[in-house]
């Protein structure tokens, strides 16, 4: 056969990995493998254990322990012991070891990779050239923060013992962009590793040997969901960092409700990948390779929905359907194959039933009719063309090699097509002009964005979702604040709930009493629906003045409001900035009254109520300084090009105001989410609502568009509860008791808005913790925008 042929027919011969250092590991496991706690290789207590088998062949591996509660137990207690010592080493002594790690793996890499490919199935080639390399870089790029820790987060602490469960999809990858972060930055960890893909995670446990790494600081517990389960629920845990399905990240939202545990969750996708009609289209080709038939198209952010400008969708379809026929299926451990073994039977059911599915509700099928291997776990890359947008295998993930395409006219349509998911992960945008994709890179509702490229990762550049596909970011400096908080938070006092003053029949000014009470929608006063109102009392019980007293119709029409005020996230910043300056001159002009009525309801004395309003005023301009400087980072990951982390408001930002500071509480809260670009619902401290409500003026005088700020008073708890199960509410912020708090966590795992719920006091009047970085991070997720340039 001529050089030529063999090109044109790809039918050249294997090129097998020697598997045969991996095997010798595996096989030096034992019968069953040991759980890795406090340094020790203990049996499992449960004394159960499960198979692991090799996809591409079904051969079994090894039986995996079963890690139960109580060996759960004993691997939190083991990181529990090890972290107050792990954490008071310099940030250099733990950058050491990191850095050991780093190196560990670069010079174990191969049997890494063949034990990856083995077990999960994936081409030599990816954990040769992907995985293992990245798993790498993470350490030495998280050495780097450990180093940096004391100078750059100076005023940061270590969560204390965090649990970690991963997929299976990148085991040691996962393991990397989970552990690396946490460890840098004084955490001890409990992982585990998902159960079809347990072997890497031990063998990196093995590495933490050789580094000398202190015991306990990193604690390996094989299982299954059972075992990710006691995890989740272990009180000793003091964070959860998640990646896997939708499903079982709502089951952990709603298991750590309450519990004081963080939560970071790293979840599904349906992520589009848009070709414009000016698009390199061989390029785009190549593209789409790497999107959905990389790793099998088992990757949390793969572009599986093609989505082709009408003109050249018949043109890309026979060019994607060309190539598709030069993709080799088969062994893992064949270094000229393209696409491995699906991870299991399971999975590949999954996969089967999803595309028939596809094809009866009307998709026409594409295949290759190259030859598949005989046996084993396989599927070969498909596309499905002329899907409907709603259409099952338009919506649903189907987490395997399987394209489906649909066509768009205009840009417009483009981004709309795209947004309609209640996924928001990753989307790769395919366009030789520039312009066009950068306009269209923010309007994608979605933590990544590729522009010509895409399944681009690094340490350096933060990695998560939007709306149902998480929250919190994995890499780069992003990636930090999910391992630490500010110190202060070590000495807080929790919030108590405050009795209510009893009413004494007295009133302290008829003025303000006969003020009808309402609440601000939409840039309006407006009755609230159940046409109460509610008395706002001195702590001597005297009658100060009357709120309005809301219900779930008025915090429905508040979020409709909200939702139509869309231009304010695209205001300029430096517009924004005008507005809160506005704000702040006229609650300056009105001072005196504002004092007054603070201290009539606080009972405090006037230069103190006093101090409260100048406070605000001050918070005010930090936040108009705020608007046009917390700005993004542009991220350079080792290749050429650049990353821009831009920092993009949530949306529509729920606040239940803290109750004390009445004013301040409220300025501080809501003055933060709009300066970001976000439209607010504030629900006011139920106590002191009259310095929301006298803020209505004050806000109709400040040019704010209508629908920016929306105020319901009322109940406040049971308004937050409203509020955290509204669908189209993208964040809530709540400050108050711990059981409202556990409730309203509880509420929010409907669509998995982001919660910042705050037990413990603040000093309000000190700027260093009423103002600043950290609000404003609340009030933003990090998009990334990858921009490879070269010519
Ligand atoms: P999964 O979400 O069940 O598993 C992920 C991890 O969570 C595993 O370690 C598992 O043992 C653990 N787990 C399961 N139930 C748990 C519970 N109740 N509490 C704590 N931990 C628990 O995902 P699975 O079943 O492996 O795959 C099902 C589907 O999920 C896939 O077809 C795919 O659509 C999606 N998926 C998405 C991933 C992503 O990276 N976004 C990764 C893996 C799966």
């Amino acid at each position: 056969m001529s050089i030529a042929e063999i090109l044109d027919t790809m039918e050249y011969g294997p090129a097998p990995e020697s598997d045969k250092e991996a095997r010798a590991w595996i096989k030096g496991l034992g019968d069953e493998t040991r759980l890795f706690v406090g340094g020790q290789w203990k049996k499992a207590k449960s004394g159960q254990s499960f198979e692991t088998t090799a996809p591409a062949s079904g051969e079994v591996l090894t039986r995996i322990a079963e890690a139960n509660a109580a060996d759960v137990d004993a691997a939190v207690k083991a990181a529990a012991k090890a972290q107050p010592a792990w954490a008071a080493l310099s940030g250099h002594q733990r950058a050491r070891y990191l850095y050991a790690l780093a190196r560990l793996i670069q010079r174990h890499s191969r049997l890494f990779a063949v034990v990856e490919s083995l077990d999960n199935g994936k081409p030599i080639r990816e954990t040769r050239d992907i995985d293992i390399p990245l798993v790498a870089r993470h350490f030495y790029h998280h050495a780097g923060w450990a180093q940096l820790m004391d100078t750059e987060l100076a005023d940061k602490q270590p969560l204390g013992v965090c649990g970690q469960i991963i997929p299976w999809n990148f085991p040691l990858l996962m393991l990397a962009w989970k552990i690396s972060p946490a460890i840098a930055l004084g955490n001890t960890v409990v992982l585990k590793p998902a159960e079809y893909t347990s072997l890497t995670a031990l063998l990196f446990a093995e590495m933490c040997e050789k580094a000398g790494l202190p015991d306990g600081v990193v604690n390996i517990v094989t299982g299954a969901g059972a075992t990710g389960e006691a995890i989740v629920n272990h009180p000793g845990i003091a964070k959860i960092a998640f990646t896997g399905s939708t499903e079982v990240g709502r089951i952990i939202r709603e298991a750590t409700a309450g519990s004081g545990k963080s939560l970071t969750l790293e979840l599904g996708g349906k992520s589009p990948f848009i070709v414009f009609d000016d698009a390199d289209l061989d390029a785009a080709v190549e593209g789409v390779v790497d999107a959905i038939w990389f790793n099998q198209g088992q990757v949390c952010c793969a572009g599986s929905r093609l989505l082709l400008q009408e003109s050249i969708h018949n043109r890309f379809v026979s060019k994607l359907t060309a190539r598709m026929e030069t993709l080799r299926v088969g062994d893992p451990l064949d270094k000229a194959i393209d696409i491995g073994a699906i991870v299991h039977p399971v999975q590949l059911q999954r996969i089967r039933a999803l595309v028939e599915t596809g094809v009866k509700e009307g998709a026409e099928l594409h295949q290759p009719k190259a030859a598949m291997p005989a046996s084993g776990c396989f599927y070969p890359p498909t596309l499905l063309t002329g899907v409907h947008p709603a259409s099952t295998v338009s919506r649903v993930e189907i987490f395997g090699p399987v394209m489906v395409a649909t066509t768009f006219r205009t840009p417009a349509e483009a981004v709309e097509l795209a947004n309609n998911t209640e996924y928001g992960l990753a989307a790769t945008v395919w366009s030789e002009t520039l312009s066009l994709a950068l306009d269209i890179a923010p309007k994608l509702k979605c933590g990544v964005v590729w522009v010509n490229g895409t399944n681009m990762f690094d340490a350096g550049v933060g990695f998560g979702g939007y709306k149902e596909s998480g929250f919190g970011r994995e890499g780069g400096r992003e990636g930090l604040a999910a391992y630490c908080k500010p110190k202060w938070l070590a000495k807080a006092k929790p919030i108590a709930a405050q009795p209510a003053p009893q009413p004494s029949g007295e009133a302290t000014s008829a003025s303000f009493i006969d003020r009808t009470a309402k609440l601000y929608v939409g840039g309006r006063q407006a009755r609230p629906d159940g046409g109460y109102s509610r008395p706002i009392l001195s702590p001597s019980g005297a009658l100060v003045g009357e709120v309005g007293e809301g219900n779930r119709k008025d915090i429905r029409n508040a979020v409709e409001a909200a939702r139509k005020a869309t231009s304010w996230g695209t205001a300029s910043e430096h517009n924004r900035a005008q507005i809160l300056y506005y704000i702040a001159e006229n609650l300056d002009a009105r001072a005196g009254e504002f004092t007054e009525r603070l201290a009539a309801m606080t009972g405090k004395r006037k230069p103190e109520a006093a101090k409260e309003v100048a406070a605000s005023v001050s918070r005010l301009f930090s936040y108009g300084a705020w608007a046009d400087k917390f700005e993004g980072t542009v991220h350079k990951p080792p290749l050429r090009g650049v990353a821009l982390a831009m920092n993009e408001p949530l949306g529509i930002v729920a606040v239940a105001c803290p109750e004390d500071f009445g004013l301040l509480g409220f300025v501080s809260t809501f003055a933060p989410a709009i300066a970001t670009g976000n439209r607010v619902v504030v629900v006011p401290s139920s106590r002191l609502a009259l310095a929301a409500t006298d803020f209505y003026q004050v806000l109709e005088t400040s040019d704010v568009p209508d629908g920016v700020v929306n105020i319901v008073t009322g109940d406040r708890d049971s308004l937050a509860l409203e509020l955290a199960r509204h669908e189209e509410v993208d964040g809530i912020w709540y400050f108050g008791p711990k059981e409202a708090a556990a409730r309203i966590e509880k509420a929010s795992a409907g669509n998995l808005k982001q919660v910042w719920a705050e037990t413990v006091q603040r000093d309000w009047l000190d700027p260093r913790m009423g103002e600043g970085r950290e609000f404003l991070s609340r009030a933003v997720q990090v998009k990334n925008i990858w921009v490879p340039y070269g010519e």
